[in-house]
């Protein structure tokens, strides 16, 4: 037996340990582990193909590429600031797309070489090079969007349906012809010609997919092209022959299109509407809704004083985060907050919507992040009973997860996006800066119930004077 023969089951385990680390990273109290986990695995991955006697040759290559790539990403995850994160997860996305992308060329390259362009290595080779090419590119604008480098607004044009179908039917006919050639085993063209000129087809094709879509849209479809990698590794791994690209490329392909599912769900929204709906672009009608329910209602502006009194005479209050106290930074202000109100024996818990904020558990790791305990967070499904219950829900930067219309108003935009029931709390009371609208650019009738007060300020500022106020009072 030699070392050789070990690797197999060294691929075994890292792809057993790859499912526990998904498995443990479906809570935040076991994701910390369930990501270590996963992380030992690939370690046994990468030591384990080191005596493979196809790599023997290349080890200080690779070596050098482990060294450049390590620190990158080392220091990359080190320094990003938490509400960097989608782009640099976009980054690393980009990343592994270009890399299943480069396998394939020079995969097709070694097939050339030896004369045997086969069916099935072929598709295989050519399916992982254009999914990889496709999200390599359009991670990049994706990344592009979300750090302001190309505006976030959605890019649209003239004919753009045709110059995507164009992309489309050029690759495959480009494809046809390469694959043909395995058939017949001739071949008029230089196939290295024809894989160059997919390549450039499919880096155009996923510029063009990303760029008319908006850039608060643009974490659904990271996770999207985060599935497009999973596949393109996948695929990469049939033309290898390589059983853990093939476990783990799938693992991501499957896990990143349920997240892009849960997103879309939770959102209300179909895949194609993110992708092709320009949300917020559309004329939203905020001004025309909120002229034809202007029924006389007002609305009621408190101050920080006035907040604070409410709050100290509580004895359950329901905090709902959401994109404004990311912006706002206000994390360790609410967790203060939380603080004094449970110091005066107010049971303080917290709503998560699922799309809150901009990521996929944005309001999770913010809260993490000032230390809130994770037994104080609760889902939409868990708190929403618990709303009639509360004396005041506290509605910190959050807007459209909070919006009445998706429950009552059948023409809104966002109608059947299961939102938090905080308009059934006893009080409500809502920081944010002005009455702009919210991602979806719709008014929220929320602000218009008589029960509803309005603070407004940035969440930092205020959340940090009703402190202020509620210690003073004590
Ligand atoms: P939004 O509906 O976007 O509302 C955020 C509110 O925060 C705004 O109305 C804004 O009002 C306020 N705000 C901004 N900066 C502030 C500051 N410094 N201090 C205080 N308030 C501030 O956010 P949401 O309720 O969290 O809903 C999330 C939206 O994003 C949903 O429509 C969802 O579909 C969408 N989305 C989410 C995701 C994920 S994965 N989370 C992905 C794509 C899209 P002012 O300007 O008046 O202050």
């Amino acid at each position: 037996m030699t070392v050789e023969t070990l690797i197999p089951l060294a691929y075994l385990i890292a792809a057993v340990t790859f499912i526990l680390g998904l498995k443990g990273l479906s809570s935040p109290t076991t994701a910390v582990m369930g990501n270590r986990i996963a992380a030992a695995g690939m370690l046994i991955a990468v030591i384990a193909t080191f005596f493979a006697a196809e790599v023997r040759g290349g080890i200080p290559i690779i070596l050098a590429g482990i060294v450049v790539g390590g620190v990158a990403g080392f220091a990359g995850a080190r320094t990003v600031k938490m509400t960097a994160m989608p782009q640099m997860v976009a980054l690393f996305n980009g990343a592994g797309g270009g890399a299943a992308a480069l396998v394939s060329i020079l995969e097709f390259s070694r097939q050339r070489d030896l004369g045997a362009l086969e069916f099935g290595p072929t598709l295989a080779t050519l399916l992982a090079l254009v999914i990889g090419a496709v999200s390599f590119s359009g991670s990049a604008i994706a990344f592009g969007k979300l750090q302001g480098i190309i505006t976030p607004k959605a890019f649209r044009y003239a004919g753009q349906q045709v110059v995507t179908a164009a992309l489309v039917l050029a690759v495959g006919v480009l494809s046809f012809v390469l694959l043909a050639a395995g058939f017949t085993g001739a071949i008029a063209v230089e196939p290295m010609l024809i894989i160059a000129a997919i390549t450039l087809l499919a880096l155009v094709f996923g510029v063009a997919l990303v760029l008319p879509i908006g850039g608060a849209d643009m974490p659904v479809v990271i996770s999207l092209l985060n599935a497009y990698t999973g596949l393109a590794v996948a695929m990469a791994g049939f033309t290898l022959g390589n059983q853990l690209l093939i476990v783990a490329g799938t693992l991501v392909g499957a896990s990143g299109t349920i997240l892009t599912r849960l997103m879309s769900k939770a959102m209300n929204r179909s895949l194609g509407n993110v992708l092709f709906g320009a949300f917020g672009a559309a004329p939203a009608g905020g001004a025309a809704t909120a002229a034809a329910t202007d029924d006389g209602r007002s609305i009621r502006s408190i101050s920080a004083e006035d907040a604070a009194i409410l709050l100290g005479y509580a004895q359950n209050v329901i905090v709902v985060p959401g994109y404004g106290l990311a912006v706002a930074q206000a994390q360790h202000s609410v967790r203060e907050l939380a603080d004094v109100l449970e110091s005066k024996g107010i049971n303080v818990r917290y709503a998560i919507h699922p799309v809150a904020g901009r990521m996929p558990g944005h309001m999770n790791v913010l809260l993490a992040e000032a230390n809130v305990p994770y037994d104080k967070l609760f889902d939409m499904e868990q708190i929403n009973p618990e709303f009639p219950r509360a004396d005041v829900a506290l509605v910190i930067g959050a807007n459209d997860v909070t919006n009445p219309a998706a429950r009552s108003n059948p023409g809104s935009p966002i109608y059947g996006m299961p939102i938090l029931d905080v308009d059934k709390a006893q009080n409500v009371i809502v920081i944010k800066r002005s009455m702009k609208p919210g991602f979806a650019g719709i008014d929220n009738d929320l602000y218009l119930d008589p029960k509803t007060a309005m603070l407004f300020g940035d969440a930092k500022e205020a959340v940090g004077k009703v402190v202020q106020e509620l210690k003073r009072a004590a």
